[in-house]
C-alpha cells in the first residue's frame, strides 16, 4: 500500500486518475535539497519547544543527514507511489528511524513547508542567475572596450539615423541587464520571508519559534500572517516578471546580433564555435543562439502568465492549484540558465567589421543633423536650418553625392547660411569639419552621449555596477 500523508478518515484508495493527477513528484524532486535544510531547522525548533529530546533531535537529525546523502547519491529515489517530495522524504525518514520520523510533521504542513522550500529554492538559483548575468555584462562591456571609437550607424526605425560609437550601442544592452540584476537584488529583500509555522493556515498551537526557524534557513525574518504565508505566491510572479523581461532583453540583443550577422548587414562575424550550418546549403552558417534567446522569450512570457492566470481569483488561503506555480518557476531558471551562456559565449566571440561599420556609419546622409546643429550654433532657428539641410540632402540625391563628400562651393550653392567663415564666435566650426562620423560622435560629449570619451567614462562605472553585483 503506497505511504500517503493523508490515509487516516478514507476507508477507500484513490482512484488511478485521481493519483496520476495529483502526483508532483517527477517535477517536484528537485526542492528535495530544500525540503531537507527545512526539516533540520524545523525539527531544532521541536526540540526546543519540548517536542523531541536531545536523543532524538540527534537520531533525527543524523537520518536526515543521511536521506540528504542517499538523495544526493541516487541511491534514495521518489517512487510513482509517492505524491510529492514532502511524501518521499518522509517516507525516507520512517525507513531510517521507525515511529520517530513521524515526530517531524507535528506543527508544519505540506502548505508551509512548499511555500519555504520554492521561496529557498529560488532564492538560491537566483545567485547563479546573476552570476550568468554579470559573465553576459562582462562579454558585452568587453566588445564595447575595443569599440568605444568604432562609428557604426545609429538607427530609428531600422533606418539610419545618426552615427553612434558601436561601443555605446553595445552598452545599451549592458544597461538593460544591470537594471535586470537590480530587479532580482531587489526581489530578494521580499522573497526573503519564511512561511514556515504558518502550518496549514493558522499558525500552530505548539509552542514553535517561527523567527528562529526563519533565521536558520537565512530569510529575513517569518511571515507575519498565518494566511497570507501559505497563499502568496507573489515571490513566485515577480520572478518570473523578472525572468520574462531578462528574456524580452536577450530577444532584442538576439534579434540585433541576429541582423548584424546577415549578408545585409556584415557588421560582425560569429565565431564557429557559436554559429550552426545547414544540412543543406553547404555555405550556410546561422546565427542559431541569438535565434533561441529570441524564441526562449516566448516561453518565459508564458510562464509569468501561467502563473498569473492560476493566482488569478484564488480564495485565501492554499489552493492545490496553487502546485501548478512549480513548473513555470522551474522553466524560467532552466531557461535563463541555458540560454545565458550561449549568449555570453557568443558575444565575447564574435568578431567585429570595423571597417564596414566606419564606412557605412554616414550612410543615408546621417550627418544631416550634425550640419543642421551647426546652423543654429550660428544663431539660424532650427526650423529654418532643418528645411536648409532637407534641400541640401536632397541636392545630393540628385547629385548622385553624399554629405561627407560636399565641397565649399557646393554648399555655398544651396545655402547662404552653409557659407564657411561665416562664425558668431570663434568657437564655431566650419561645415565641413562637421561632416565626418568621427566629428559627429566626439560632439556628442555630455553625460549620457555617444562620444567615445563619454563611452570610456561608461564602461568605467558599469565596470564598477558589475564588480558590485
Ligand atoms: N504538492 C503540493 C504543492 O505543491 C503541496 C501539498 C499540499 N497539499 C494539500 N493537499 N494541502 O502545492
Amino acid at each position: 500500500k503506497p505511504m500517503r500523508l493523508w490515509g487516516g478518515r478514507f476507508e477507500g484508495g484513490p482512484a488511478d486518475a485521481l493519483t496520476r493527477l495529483s502526483v508532483s513528484v517527477q517535477f517536484d524532486w528537485r526542492l528535495a535539497p530544500y525540503d531537507l535544510l527545512a526539516s533540520r531547522a524545523h525539527a531544532r525548533v521541536l526540540h526546543r519547544a519540548g517536542l523531541l529530546s536531545e536523543s532524538e533531535l540527534e537520531r533525527m537529525l543524523a537520518a536526515l543527514d543521511d536521506l540528504e546523502g542517499a538523495c544526493r547519491s541516487g541511491e534514495f529515489r521518489p517512487t510513482v507511489a509517492d505524491e510529492d517530495v514532502h511524501t518521499a522524504l518522509e517516507r525516507g525518514l520512517l525507513e531510517r528511524l521507525g515511529a520517530l520520523g513521524g515526530k517531524l510533521r507535528a506543527g508544519r504542513s505540506r502548505n508551509d513547508q512548499v511555500a519555504t522550500d520554492l521561496r529557498l529554492y529560488l532564492r538560491d538559483n537566483v545567485r547563479y542567475l546573476v552570476s550568468r548575468l554579470v559573465e553576459l555584462e562582462t562579454a558585452l562591456i568587453g566588445q564595447a572596450e575595443e569599440h568605444a571609437a568604432t562609428a557604426a550607424p545609429g538607427m530609428t526605425h531600422l533606418q539610419h539615423a545618426q552615427p553612434v560609437s558601436f561601443g555605446h550601442q553595445l552598452l545599451a544592452h549592458v544597461h538593460a541587464i544591470a537594471r535586470d540584476v537590480d530587479r532580482l537584488r531587489d526581489w530578494d529583500r521580499r522573497a526573503a520571508v519564511s512561511p514556515l509555522g504558518a502550518g496549514a493556515l493558522a499558525g500552530s498551537s505548539l509552542p514553535l519559534d517561527p523567527q528562529a526557524v526563519a533565521q536558520e534557513l537565512g530569510f529575513d525574518s517569518a511571515a507575519p500572517n498565518s494566511m497570507d504565508a501559505v497563499a502568496d505566491r507573489d515571490f513566485a510572479a515577480e520572478f518570473l516578471f523578472c525572468a520574462a523581461l531578462i528574456g524580452v532583453h536577450l530577444s532584442r540583443l538576439g534579434e540585433e546580433i541576429v541582423l548584424w550577422a546577415s549578408q545585409e548587414f556584415r557588421w560582425i562575424e560569429m565565431d564557429d564555435a557559436y554559429s550552426t550550418g545547414s544540412s543543406i546549403m553547404p555555405q550556410k552558417k546561422n546565427p542559431d543562439v541569438a535565434e533561441l534567446a529570441r524564441g526562449k522569450s516566448g516561453r518565459l512570457i508564458g510562464d509569468l502568465t501561467a502563473l498569473l492566470t492560476t493566482l488569478k481569483g484564488l480564495p485565501l488561503t492554499y489552493n492545490r492549484d496553487l502546485q501548478e506555480d512549480k513548473e513555470p518557476v522551474f522553466d524560467a531558471v532552466d531557461t535563463l540558465l541555458l540560454v545565458l551562456p550561449a549568449v555570453s559565449g557568443l558575444v565575447s566571440t564574435m568578431r567585429v567589421n570595423t571597417a564596414r561599420l566606419e564606412a557605412s556609419a554616414p550612410d543615408g546622409f546621417a550627418l544631416a543633423t550634425d550640419l543642421a546643429e551647426l546652423l543654429v550654433r550660428k544663431g539660424v532657428p532650427f526650423r529654418d536650418a532643418h528645411e536648409a539641410v532637407g534641400h541640401l540632402v536632397v541636392w545630393c540625391q540628385v547629385n548622385d553625392t553624399t554629405l561627407d563628400r560636399l565641397t565649399e562651393e557646393d554648399l555655398a550653392k544651396i545655402s547662404p547660411h552653409f557659407a564657411a567663415g561665416e562664425k558668431d564666435g570663434g568657437d564655431v566650426p566650419g561645415p565641413l569639419e562637421v561632416l565626418n562620423v568621427q566629428g559627429a560622435l566626439a560632439a556628442r560629449k555630455a553625460y549620457g552621449g555617444t562620444a567615445p570619451d563619454r563611452v570610456r567614462d561608461q564602461i568605467t562605472a558599469l565596470r564598477e555596477i558589475v564588480d558590485g553585483q
